[in-house]
């Protein structure tokens, strides 16, 4: 299912300046690719409300942000505009089948060029120490062997001041936060959820801030 979905997103996108210029190339449903990406980009901003997210990570223009599980770019986008022009967002993923359908999105969006994708391994952050001012885990954490050992590395890529936001699911929240706490993150503020997700903002322990 999955590469289906890459050759449609691949195919639809490989003609994008074009087909944008031209309102999209046609589904044979009446609606081009395009208005669908739109369409799927709208139906989560909706539900997800990414402008929470970003608000939540703190970045501006010039900002440094690791998207981690990034998946197909859905909130990656949002970060791209918060800090461009002179920012970067490094995403990463376990899949580079999920990354490529990204640059297919954010070359749409002309954000391409302030995303650096990463694969990385299933254990490790893989990021620069010192290097980030926020780390974005949205809908991910639960999917570490062990989240703690996760945490504590990628607390080593924060620069000072810098924040780990994590958002998932609300009935995943109990688990995240014990785990956050466990690798001796500190609770920032806890914005208000979504209708489905929690959005908690953590700072490195005192005397770790990097
Ligand atoms: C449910 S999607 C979330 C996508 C996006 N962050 C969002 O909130 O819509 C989870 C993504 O995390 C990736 N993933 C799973 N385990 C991971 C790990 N250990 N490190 C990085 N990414 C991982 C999956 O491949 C998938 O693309």
């Amino acid at each position: 299912m999955r590469w289906v979905l890459a050759v449609v997103v691949a195919l639809g996108c490989a003609s994008c300046e074009r087909n944008e210029a031209q309102g999209g190339p046609s589904t044979g449903s009446g609606t081009s690719r395009t208005d669908e990406t739109a369409k799927e980009q709208e139906r989560f901003d909706k539900e997800r409300k990414p402008e929470k997210v970003v608000e939540a990570l703190g970045i501006k223009p010039g900002s440094r942000v690791a998207d981690i599980g990034a998946g197909s770019g859905l909130l990656t986008v949002h970060l791209a505009r918060a800090v461009k022009p002179n920012g970067k967002v490094v995403a990463t993923d376990i899949d580079q089948q999920v990354l490529d359908l990204m640059y297919a999105r954010l070359s749409a969006a002309g954000l391409a060029d302030l995303v650096e994708r990463r694969v990385v391994g299933a254990d490790s952050p893989d990021l620069e120490e010192g290097q980030y001012d926020a780390i974005l885990l949205a809908e991910v954490d639960h999917y570490f062997s062990d989240p703690i050992a996760w945490l504590h590395d990628a607390t080593k890529a924060l620069r000072p001041g810098g924040r780990i936001v994590i958002s998932n699911r609300l009935h995943r929240r109990t688990k995240s936060m014990a785990t956050a706490e466990k690798a001796g993150l500190v609770l920032k503020g806890e914005p208000s959820a979504v209708d489905t997700h929690f959005i908690a903002v953590f700072v490195a322990p005192p005397g770790k801030d990097p």
